[in-house]
Protein backbone atom coordinates (compact mmCIF):
# COMPACT_ATOMS: atom_id res chain seq x y z
CA UNK A 1 0.00 0.00 0.00
CA UNK A 2 1.06 3.87 -0.37
CA UNK A 3 0.20 4.86 3.33
CA UNK A 4 -0.29 8.47 4.24
CA UNK A 5 0.89 9.29 7.64
CA UNK A 6 0.27 12.27 9.25
CA UNK A 7 2.30 13.53 11.84
CA UNK A 8 4.87 11.19 11.00
CA UNK A 9 7.99 13.06 12.48
CA UNK A 10 6.52 12.36 16.07
CA UNK A 11 7.04 9.92 18.47
CA UNK A 12 4.26 7.10 17.25
CA UNK A 13 4.44 8.43 13.73
CA UNK A 14 7.90 7.79 13.33
CA UNK A 15 8.00 4.60 14.23
CA UNK A 16 4.67 3.86 11.85
CA UNK A 17 6.64 5.56 9.01
CA UNK A 18 9.71 3.07 9.98
CA UNK A 19 7.41 0.16 10.33
CA UNK A 20 5.37 -0.05 7.39
CA UNK A 21 9.02 1.18 4.92
CA UNK A 22 9.77 -2.15 6.98
CA UNK A 23 6.71 -4.43 5.84
CA UNK A 24 7.34 -3.11 2.02
CA UNK A 25 4.64 -0.32 2.37
CA UNK A 26 5.34 3.38 0.68
CA UNK A 27 4.70 6.32 2.73
CA UNK A 28 4.26 9.76 2.34
CA UNK A 29 5.22 11.28 5.66
CA UNK A 30 2.81 14.57 5.99
CA UNK A 31 3.78 16.84 9.17
CA UNK A 32 4.17 20.13 9.52
CA UNK A 33 6.77 20.00 11.97
CA UNK A 34 5.70 21.42 15.34
CA UNK A 35 7.98 21.86 18.28
CA UNK A 36 6.93 18.04 18.95
CA UNK A 37 8.43 16.86 15.82
CA UNK A 38 12.44 16.06 14.59
CA UNK A 39 13.23 14.90 11.32
CA UNK A 40 15.62 12.82 12.73
CA UNK A 41 13.20 10.47 13.85
CA UNK A 42 13.02 9.22 10.38
CA UNK A 43 16.51 9.61 9.82
CA UNK A 44 16.72 6.25 8.84
CA UNK A 45 14.46 5.68 5.92
CA UNK A 46 14.55 9.39 4.89
CA UNK A 47 16.55 8.09 1.86
CA UNK A 48 14.90 4.60 1.62
CA UNK A 49 13.02 3.82 -1.80
CA UNK A 50 9.56 4.33 -1.49
CA UNK A 51 9.54 7.25 1.12
CA UNK A 52 8.33 11.00 0.95
CA UNK A 53 8.10 14.08 3.14
CA UNK A 54 5.70 16.41 2.45
CA UNK A 55 5.73 19.52 5.38
CA UNK A 56 2.41 20.38 5.39
CA UNK A 57 -0.66 22.02 7.95
CA UNK A 58 -3.34 19.71 8.05
CA UNK A 59 -5.12 22.79 8.84
CA UNK A 60 -4.66 23.64 5.08
CA UNK A 61 -6.98 21.97 2.92
CA UNK A 62 -5.29 23.23 -0.39
CA UNK A 63 -2.25 21.73 0.58
CA UNK A 64 -4.02 18.47 1.46
CA UNK A 65 -5.89 18.39 -1.63
CA UNK A 66 -2.93 18.88 -3.48
CA UNK A 67 -0.77 16.47 -1.93
CA UNK A 68 -3.80 13.41 -2.27
CA UNK A 69 -3.65 14.77 -5.93
CA UNK A 70 0.46 14.03 -6.10
CA UNK A 71 0.79 10.61 -4.49
CA UNK A 72 -2.76 9.29 -4.60
CA UNK A 73 -2.42 6.98 -1.48
CA UNK A 74 -4.42 3.84 -0.77
CA UNK A 75 -4.46 4.80 2.98
CA UNK A 76 -4.44 7.24 5.41
CA UNK A 77 -3.12 6.87 8.72
CA UNK A 78 -3.89 9.86 10.68
CA UNK A 79 -1.71 10.89 13.59
CA UNK A 80 -0.63 14.47 13.25
CA UNK A 81 -2.25 16.07 16.80
CA UNK A 82 -1.23 18.45 19.59
CA UNK A 83 -0.44 15.76 22.35
CA UNK A 84 0.35 16.89 25.56
CA UNK A 85 -2.12 17.44 27.92
CA UNK A 86 -0.20 20.11 30.08
CA UNK A 87 0.10 21.99 27.09
CA UNK A 88 -3.83 22.13 26.91
CA UNK A 89 -4.29 22.98 29.81
CA UNK A 90 -2.26 26.12 29.41
CA UNK A 91 -3.22 26.91 25.68
CA UNK A 92 -6.69 24.73 24.35
CA UNK A 93 -6.86 26.72 21.41
CA UNK A 94 -3.90 25.01 19.35
CA UNK A 95 -5.69 21.47 20.13
CA UNK A 96 -8.99 22.68 19.06
CA UNK A 97 -7.89 23.83 15.87
CA UNK A 98 -5.31 21.22 15.08
CA UNK A 99 -7.17 18.06 16.30
CA UNK A 100 -10.38 18.99 15.54
CA UNK A 101 -10.38 20.93 12.77
CA UNK A 102 -7.63 20.05 11.01
CA UNK A 103 -8.93 16.17 11.07
CA UNK A 104 -12.11 17.65 9.83
CA UNK A 105 -10.07 19.38 6.98
CA UNK A 106 -8.18 15.70 6.45
CA UNK A 107 -11.96 13.77 6.29
CA UNK A 108 -12.97 16.42 3.38
CA UNK A 109 -9.89 16.69 1.80
CA UNK A 110 -9.48 11.74 1.92
CA UNK A 111 -13.45 12.26 1.02
CA UNK A 112 -12.77 14.51 -2.06
CA UNK A 113 -9.81 12.10 -3.00
CA UNK A 114 -11.98 9.06 -2.54
CA UNK A 115 -15.12 9.93 -4.31
CA UNK A 116 -13.11 11.19 -7.24
CA UNK A 117 -10.97 7.88 -7.60
CA UNK A 118 -14.37 6.43 -7.79
CA UNK A 119 -14.38 5.03 -4.44
CA UNK A 120 -12.06 2.25 -4.64
CA UNK A 121 -13.22 -0.43 -1.84
CA UNK A 122 -9.66 -0.61 -0.41
CA UNK A 123 -9.38 2.94 0.65
CA UNK A 124 -9.13 3.29 4.26
CA UNK A 125 -9.10 6.24 6.58
CA UNK A 126 -7.04 5.07 9.97
CA UNK A 127 -7.50 7.49 12.80
CA UNK A 128 -5.36 7.08 15.69
CA UNK A 129 -6.71 8.09 19.48
CA UNK A 130 -6.31 7.45 22.69
CA UNK A 131 -8.14 5.62 25.78
CA UNK A 132 -8.31 9.34 27.74
CA UNK A 133 -11.41 10.10 25.53
CA UNK A 134 -13.01 7.53 28.00
CA UNK A 135 -12.19 9.82 31.00
CA UNK A 136 -10.84 8.08 34.35
CA UNK A 137 -11.65 4.84 36.41
CA UNK A 138 -11.85 4.00 39.80
CA UNK A 139 -9.98 0.93 41.35
CA UNK A 140 -11.60 -1.79 39.08
CA UNK A 141 -12.80 -2.19 35.34
CA UNK A 142 -11.48 -1.54 31.97
CA UNK A 143 -12.35 0.51 28.95
CA UNK A 144 -13.93 -1.32 26.08
CA UNK A 145 -14.85 0.02 23.18
CA UNK A 146 -18.07 0.23 23.97
CA UNK A 147 -17.71 2.81 27.13
CA UNK A 148 -19.02 5.97 27.10
CA UNK A 149 -16.88 8.75 26.18
CA UNK A 150 -16.21 11.50 29.19
CA UNK A 151 -13.10 13.09 28.14
CA UNK A 152 -11.71 15.24 31.10
CA UNK A 153 -8.82 17.68 29.74
CA UNK A 154 -8.77 19.57 26.47
CA UNK A 155 -6.37 17.48 24.93
CA UNK A 156 -8.95 14.14 25.62
CA UNK A 157 -12.09 16.62 24.38
CA UNK A 158 -10.41 17.49 21.39
CA UNK A 159 -9.56 14.03 20.46
CA UNK A 160 -13.34 12.72 21.41
CA UNK A 161 -14.30 15.46 18.89
CA UNK A 162 -11.99 13.88 16.46
CA UNK A 163 -13.50 10.39 16.92
CA UNK A 164 -16.88 11.23 16.49
CA UNK A 165 -15.92 13.44 13.23
CA UNK A 166 -14.37 10.68 11.91
CA UNK A 167 -17.50 8.22 12.96
CA UNK A 168 -19.59 10.36 11.81
CA UNK A 169 -18.24 10.78 8.17
CA UNK A 170 -18.28 7.11 8.19
CA UNK A 171 -22.24 6.77 8.62
CA UNK A 172 -23.12 9.73 6.90
CA UNK A 173 -20.81 9.63 3.81
CA UNK A 174 -19.26 5.76 3.75
CA UNK A 175 -15.95 6.70 4.24
CA UNK A 176 -14.27 3.88 4.41
CA UNK A 177 -12.82 4.24 8.69
CA UNK A 178 -11.53 2.15 11.24
CA UNK A 179 -10.32 3.69 14.54
CA UNK A 180 -8.22 2.56 17.15
CA UNK A 181 -7.79 3.92 21.23
CA UNK A 182 -4.31 3.30 22.77
CA UNK A 183 -2.81 3.69 25.85
CA UNK A 184 -0.03 5.55 26.95
CA UNK A 185 3.06 4.74 24.84
CA UNK A 186 6.73 4.78 25.45
CA UNK A 187 9.89 4.14 24.12
CA UNK A 188 12.75 5.77 21.51
CA UNK A 189 12.44 8.74 20.09
CA UNK A 190 9.42 9.70 22.94
CA UNK A 191 10.02 13.50 22.89
CA UNK A 192 11.70 14.68 26.61
CA UNK A 193 8.60 16.29 27.70
CA UNK A 194 6.75 13.30 28.73
CA UNK A 195 7.20 11.49 31.61
CA UNK A 196 9.44 8.03 30.58
CA UNK A 197 12.09 10.44 29.21
CA UNK A 198 11.85 12.98 31.81
CA UNK A 199 12.34 10.42 34.65
CA UNK A 200 15.30 8.85 32.82
CA UNK A 201 16.86 12.07 31.66
CA UNK A 202 16.42 13.81 34.99
CA UNK A 203 18.10 10.73 36.35
CA UNK A 204 20.95 11.41 34.59
CA UNK A 205 21.82 14.31 35.31
CA UNK A 206 20.84 14.20 38.83
CA UNK A 207 18.25 16.72 39.29
CA UNK A 208 14.93 15.75 41.20
CA UNK A 209 12.11 13.59 39.45
CA UNK A 210 9.34 15.05 39.46
CA UNK A 211 5.98 12.93 40.53
CA UNK A 212 2.29 14.74 40.03
CA UNK A 213 0.06 14.07 43.21
CA UNK A 214 0.82 10.92 45.07
CA UNK A 215 1.70 8.72 42.12
CA UNK A 216 -1.01 6.43 42.42
CA UNK A 217 -1.97 7.50 38.90
CA UNK A 218 -2.54 3.98 36.43
CA UNK A 219 -1.90 3.69 33.15
CA UNK A 220 -1.33 0.77 30.84
CA UNK A 221 1.64 1.46 29.14
CA UNK A 222 2.73 -0.04 25.49
CA UNK A 223 5.86 0.01 24.23
CA UNK A 224 6.01 2.20 21.44
CA UNK A 225 6.99 -0.55 18.20
CA UNK A 226 3.97 -3.03 19.69
CA UNK A 227 1.70 0.11 19.17
CA UNK A 228 2.86 1.05 15.19
CA UNK A 229 2.56 -2.93 14.68
CA UNK A 230 -0.85 -3.03 15.90
CA UNK A 231 -1.63 0.05 13.64
CA UNK A 232 -0.68 -1.85 10.53
CA UNK A 233 -2.48 -4.36 12.28
CA UNK A 234 -5.83 -2.67 12.35
CA UNK A 235 -5.11 -0.69 9.01
CA UNK A 236 -5.07 -3.61 6.68
CA UNK A 237 -7.18 -6.54 8.99
CA UNK A 238 -9.64 -4.29 10.86
CA UNK A 239 -13.39 -3.93 9.89
CA UNK A 240 -14.98 -1.15 8.75
CA UNK A 241 -16.33 1.70 10.88
CA UNK A 242 -14.91 -0.16 13.95
CA UNK A 243 -12.90 0.73 16.51
CA UNK A 244 -10.17 -1.21 18.50
CA UNK A 245 -8.77 -0.53 21.49
CA UNK A 246 -4.88 -1.25 22.01
CA UNK A 247 -3.49 -1.98 25.11
CA UNK A 248 -0.02 -3.10 26.45
CA UNK A 249 -1.52 -5.39 29.17
CA UNK A 250 1.07 -3.60 31.67
CA UNK A 251 -1.00 -1.60 34.04
CA UNK A 252 0.93 0.25 36.24
CA UNK A 253 0.75 3.12 39.17
CA UNK A 254 3.03 6.24 38.04
CA UNK A 255 5.35 5.93 40.92
CA UNK A 256 5.75 2.11 40.83
CA UNK A 257 6.92 2.83 36.53
CA UNK A 258 9.24 5.58 38.24
CA UNK A 259 10.81 3.32 40.49
CA UNK A 260 11.15 0.54 37.45
CA UNK A 261 13.17 3.13 35.63
CA UNK A 262 15.56 4.52 38.41
CA UNK A 263 16.36 0.57 39.14
CA UNK A 264 17.14 0.35 35.30
CA UNK A 265 19.27 3.48 35.94
CA UNK A 266 21.14 2.23 38.58
CA UNK A 267 21.74 -0.35 36.57
CA UNK A 268 22.74 0.87 33.57
CA UNK A 269 24.40 3.84 34.76
CA UNK A 270 25.51 3.16 38.25
CA UNK A 271 26.73 6.62 38.73
CA UNK A 272 24.47 8.40 40.52
CA UNK A 273 23.12 5.37 42.15
CA UNK A 274 20.41 4.81 43.59
CA UNK A 275 18.28 7.75 41.35
CA UNK A 276 14.96 6.59 43.32
CA UNK A 277 16.47 9.57 45.53
CA UNK A 278 16.13 12.23 43.26
CA UNK A 279 11.83 11.32 43.27
CA UNK A 280 10.51 14.42 44.59
CA UNK A 281 6.26 14.63 44.59
CA UNK A 282 4.73 18.00 43.13
CA UNK A 283 1.53 19.57 43.27
CA UNK A 284 -0.88 17.47 40.76
CA UNK A 285 -2.21 18.55 37.40
CA UNK A 286 -5.47 19.65 37.09
CA UNK A 287 -8.29 17.70 36.57
CA UNK A 288 -5.64 14.53 36.74
CA UNK A 289 -7.36 11.02 35.62
CA UNK A 290 -6.94 8.50 37.81
CA UNK A 291 -7.25 5.17 36.76
CA UNK A 292 -7.00 4.18 32.62
CA UNK A 293 -7.30 0.13 31.73
CA UNK A 294 -7.55 -1.32 28.50
CA UNK A 295 -9.67 -4.40 28.03
CA UNK A 296 -8.19 -5.65 25.00
CA UNK A 297 -10.27 -8.77 24.13
CA UNK A 298 -11.36 -7.48 20.82
CA UNK A 299 -8.12 -6.64 19.04
CA UNK A 300 -6.64 -9.89 20.47
CA UNK A 301 -10.01 -12.12 19.63
CA UNK A 302 -10.76 -10.45 15.88
CA UNK A 303 -7.71 -9.66 14.57
CA UNK A 304 -5.01 -12.01 16.53
CA UNK A 305 -2.89 -9.26 17.79
CA UNK A 306 -1.94 -8.81 21.65
CA UNK A 307 2.20 -6.75 22.63
CA UNK A 308 4.91 -8.31 22.51
CA UNK A 309 7.38 -6.51 24.87
CA UNK A 310 6.87 -6.17 28.83
CA UNK A 311 7.04 -2.92 30.49
CA UNK A 312 10.20 -4.28 31.92
CA UNK A 313 11.79 -5.24 28.98
CA UNK A 314 10.15 -1.86 27.28
CA UNK A 315 11.81 0.62 30.38
CA UNK A 316 14.97 -2.10 29.96
CA UNK A 317 15.38 -0.62 26.18
CA UNK A 318 14.18 2.89 26.68
CA UNK A 319 17.26 3.48 29.09
CA UNK A 320 19.37 2.21 26.74
CA UNK A 321 18.62 3.94 23.90
CA UNK A 322 18.09 7.72 25.84
CA UNK A 323 21.88 6.74 27.02
CA UNK A 324 23.18 5.82 23.83
CA UNK A 325 21.48 8.60 22.18
CA UNK A 326 22.52 12.16 23.68
CA UNK A 327 22.85 13.22 20.41
CA UNK A 328 19.30 13.08 19.62
CA UNK A 329 17.41 14.70 22.64
CA UNK A 330 20.18 16.96 24.04
CA UNK A 331 19.55 19.78 21.39
CA UNK A 332 15.56 19.11 22.08
CA UNK A 333 16.21 20.29 26.00
CA UNK A 334 16.04 23.76 24.48
CA UNK A 335 12.85 23.69 22.61
CA UNK A 336 10.08 25.72 24.16
CA UNK A 337 8.48 25.24 27.23
CA UNK A 338 10.92 21.73 27.49
CA UNK A 339 11.64 21.25 31.59
CA UNK A 340 9.32 23.55 32.29
CA UNK A 341 6.65 22.90 34.76
CA UNK A 342 3.76 23.16 32.39
CA UNK A 343 -0.39 22.92 32.92
CA UNK A 344 -0.96 23.57 36.72
CA UNK A 345 -3.98 25.69 36.46
N1 LIG B 1 1.76 9.31 23.09
C1 LIG B 1 0.81 8.51 23.53
O1 LIG B 1 1.00 7.85 24.56
C2 LIG B 1 -0.47 8.31 22.74
C3 LIG B 1 -1.36 7.34 23.17
C4 LIG B 1 -2.52 7.13 22.41
C5 LIG B 1 -2.75 7.89 21.29
N2 LIG B 1 -1.88 8.86 20.91
C6 LIG B 1 -2.19 9.62 19.68
O2 LIG B 1 -1.20 9.24 18.72
C7 LIG B 1 -0.91 10.34 17.87
C8 LIG B 1 0.58 10.61 17.86
O3 LIG B 1 1.01 10.89 19.19
P1 LIG B 1 2.53 11.23 19.51
O4 LIG B 1 2.75 10.94 20.93
O5 LIG B 1 3.39 10.59 18.49
O6 LIG B 1 2.51 12.82 19.29
P2 LIG B 1 3.74 13.81 19.00
O7 LIG B 1 3.35 15.09 19.67
O8 LIG B 1 5.04 13.17 19.31
O9 LIG B 1 3.70 14.01 17.42
C9 LIG B 1 2.68 14.71 16.76
C10 LIG B 1 3.17 15.07 15.37
O10 LIG B 1 2.09 15.74 14.70
C11 LIG B 1 2.61 16.87 14.02
N3 LIG B 1 1.56 17.89 13.92
C12 LIG B 1 1.01 18.59 14.95
N4 LIG B 1 0.13 19.49 14.46
C13 LIG B 1 0.12 19.33 13.12
C14 LIG B 1 -0.59 19.96 12.07
N5 LIG B 1 -1.46 20.96 12.32
N6 LIG B 1 -0.37 19.57 10.80
C15 LIG B 1 0.52 18.57 10.52
N7 LIG B 1 1.24 17.95 11.48
C16 LIG B 1 1.03 18.32 12.77
C17 LIG B 1 3.77 17.35 14.89
O11 LIG B 1 4.67 18.15 14.14
C18 LIG B 1 4.37 16.03 15.38
O12 LIG B 1 5.36 15.56 14.50
C19 LIG B 1 -1.75 11.52 18.38
O13 LIG B 1 -2.90 11.61 17.58
C20 LIG B 1 -2.10 11.12 19.80
O14 LIG B 1 -3.31 11.69 20.18
C21 LIG B 1 -0.75 9.09 21.61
Amino acid sequence: MKILVTGGAGFIGSAVVRQALRAGHEVVNLDVLTYAANLENVASVSNAPGYAFEQADIRDRAALDRIFADHRPDAVMHLAAESHVDRSIDGPGAFIETNITGTYNLLEAARAYWTRAGKPEGFRFHHISTDEVFGSLGEDGQFTEETPYDPRSPYSASKAASDHLVRAWHETYGLPVVMTNCSNNYGPFHFPEKLVPVVILKALSGQPIPVYGDGGNVRDWLYVEDHADALLCVLEKGQLGRSYNIGGENEAKNIDLVRTICAHMDDLHPEGAPHARLITFVADRPGHDRRYAIDPTRIREELGWRPSVTVEEGLRRTVEWYLANEDWWRPLLDRDGVGKRLGNG
